[in-house]
């Protein structure tokens, strides 16, 4: 007789997220990145971490320019940054602002992220200590990627 373990309710499997430890080293990257940021017409410096599941972290700044278009902020420098270095599968993106409520990623960031990151962990800091994590998903819950393009990718791909 097959026996089933019916009688044992199955929980749901829990998604390990990365430790305190993991996420203050990455707050404090983030926040040593804000500090080379160049923002003299915003005078909003911002800091990025980007980490891969392998463990390397790669910072970002933002960095204005007289054309205001041109500015770029400190996720897409931080993404691009590791990209360009060869390194995919991110799961953990920090966030360091000065501001009264928590920085998230901007629009245009969100989107880069998603196509290069995938569903990331959202690490937003501040300068005081306050911090809270999201899922990239929650903040961009439709997304626009490969798949609306109809081709075989789906995010986070080449
Ligand atoms: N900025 C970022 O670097 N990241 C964000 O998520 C929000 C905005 C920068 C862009 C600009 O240099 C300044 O903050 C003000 O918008």
């Amino acid at each position: 007789m097959r026996r089933t373990r019916a009688t044992t309710p199955r929980r749901p499997a829990k998604r390990r997220g990365p430790s305190r430890s993991i996420l203050a080293a990455m707050t404090a990257l983030a926040r040593e990145a804000r500090e080379r940021a160049r923002a003299p017409y915003s005078r909003f410096k911002v800091g990025a971490a980007l980490k891969s599941r392998t463990g390397e972290i790669v910072t970002g700044c933002n960095i204005e320019n007289a054309s205001y278009g041109l500015t770029m902020c400190a996720e897409r420098v931080a993404v691009f940054k590791a990209v360009s270095e060869g390194l995919d599968d991110f799961d953990v993106v920090a966030v360091v602002a000065d501001s009264k409520r928590l920085t998230p990623p901007c629009g245009p960031c969100r989107q880069i992220l998603w196509e290069h990151c995938g569903d990331v962990l959202v690490h937003m800091a501040d300068l005081k200590g306050r911090s809270r994590s999201i899922r990239l998903r929650e903040l961009l819950p439709m997304p626009f990627d490969g798949a609306s393009l109809g081709s075989a990718s789906r995010g986070n791909a080449r």
